[in-house]
């Protein structure tokens, strides 16, 4: 299997690229049309590792996920009360969002033994948030050898208070709560416009949710959904990386097929680096500024700047003309790319949940490892502008996420090769 990227750096990214469907959302949505019954067909699904694994642990559970000749992905669920309930640890590792059969399945058929679950390297990921919502709405919970076991004999409604914004535990508590009988209530709730899609396709097979967007969401169970046709979001990360990806290659790139406003946190923050960013009628355009301006940083729950984004502007900082402080709020080991960018001489210290990036004049190509996907991104993104060749191994981080990059990148003037 090819696990490197090889890119020669120095050669700007110039052209049109079209964005796929998001990772998250497309993830959570394969989920969620367990919930209905009949075939339900996803359009704008990326077809990229991480989908690759939900679409096996959901074959393993008796569902029939396959991938349609016009690029769509029907899911057709085994009849009620014979889908089995219980995720395998092979499967359940190479994917941290496998927990989202949690609430699914509770929904479905009332049980559910999830493996805790594996995923990328960026920090402690509890599940306390996710279990707490599901016991409120009345299901008990034990873990043992590493399975959370769950069960709902009689759930009922409930008001919920996530502690933090978790992106997983308000998707996990709107899908039990979407087939759980009475009015269910999350304070706090995540915002993230995966979660308003993940609304509006459940919405779109009969539930009753309001609210998604802001940080209280009203659910209203209902007995029975139905399965209907429904086309993912544009994937806002991959079109930040694309974005930054212009900037920090001197290069001039028209990202097509994404929802500006779901950009605006990015595009922000790349404008004040001094690349010149606009909207149009295709998408959003980005152009390299003369120099790169140093800023600063803090990740936040949406809408402040992504933690998903915060290594490629990493890369970017490092390029600039001045130092730069970022701050990373929402993961604990999030700066894994730090030690690989210093392979290719970025200067960057770190304290704590805190980055100080000093701005080179120089990357230069080296051999560097993608630690996590985003950091992986942020790799390619430093590869891109390096002098000389960089080999990016563990690649495979990088295809869970990024649907035909290498195309992309090569459609759009780089030199990138996987071997
Ligand atoms: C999702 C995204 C991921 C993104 C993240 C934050 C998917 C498949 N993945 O991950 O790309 O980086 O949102 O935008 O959608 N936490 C707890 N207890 C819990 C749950 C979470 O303490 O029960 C903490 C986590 O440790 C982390 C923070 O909350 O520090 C955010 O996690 P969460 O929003 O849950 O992220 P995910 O849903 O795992």
């Amino acid at each position: 299997m090819k696990d490197c990227l090889i890119i020669e750096g120095g050669h700007p990214l110039n052209g049109r690229v079209r964005v796929s469907g998001a990772k998250n959302a497309g993830l959570v949505l394969l989920v969620a049309s367990t919930l209905a019954d009949g075939e339900t067909i996803l359009d704008n699904m990326p077809r990229i590792r991480d989908v690759e694994v939900m679409v096996q642990i959901l074959n393993e559970l008796g569902v029939n996920a396959r991938w349609n000749e016009d690029g769509s992905l029907s899911i057709c669920p085994p009849p009620a009360g014979s889908m089995k309930v219980k995720t395998s640890y092979e499967l359940s590792k190479k994917l941290r969002a496998s927990n989202l059969l949690l609430g699914a399945l509770l929904g479905r058929e009332r049980e559910a033994v999830i493996s805790l679950p594996g995923g990328c390297d960026i920090g402690s990921r509890p599940m306390d948030l996710h279990i707490k919502g599901i016991q409120a709405l009345g299901a008990e919970v034990d873990i043992e050898h590493g399975f959370i076991y769950a069960r709902s004999k009689t759930p009922s409604g409930a008001r919920v208070y996530l502690d933090f914004p978790s992106v997983g535990a308000t998707e996990n508590i709107m899908m039990m709560a979407s087939r759980t009988p009475g009015q269910s209530v999350i304070e706090n709730a995540a915002k993230e416009p995966e979660i308003v899609d993940l609304a509006n396709f459940l919405n779109s097979m009969g539930a009753r949710i309001r609210g998604a967007g802001t940080d209280l969401i009203k659910v209203e169970g209902v007995p029975e959904l139905k399965a209907c046709r429904y086309a993912i979001i544009p994937d806002r990360i991959e079109a930040g990386t694309y974005m930054v990806g212009a900037a920090i290659s001197g290069g001039d790139v028209q990202v097509e097929n994404v929802i500006p406003t779901h950009l605006h946190p990015i595009v922000a923050k790349l404008q004040e680096t001094g690349a010149i960013v606009e909207e149009t009628d295709q998408g959003v355009r980005v152009r390299a500024g003369r120099q790169v301006l140093p800023v600063d940083i803090k990740t936040l729950p949406y809408p402040g700047f992504p933690t998903d984004m915060q290594s490629q502007m990493m890369a970017l900082l490092s390029l600039a003309e001045g130092s730069s402080v970022i701050v990373e709020n929402v993961f604990e080991n999030r700066f894994q790319i730090v030690d690989e960018l210093k392979r290719m001489g970025a200067s960057i210290q770190v304290e704590g949940h805190t980055a100080v990036v000093r701005g080179v004049k120089t990357l230069f190509g080296a051999r560097v490892k993608a630690t996590d996907l985003r950091a992986g991104a942020g790799l390619i993104l430093g590869a891109l502008a390096a002098r000389g060749e960089t080999t990016i191994e563990n690649a495979i981080h990088i295809f869970r996420g990024y649907e035909n990059i290498e195309e992309k990148l090569i459609q759009l003037g780089a030199r990138v090769k996987t071997k």
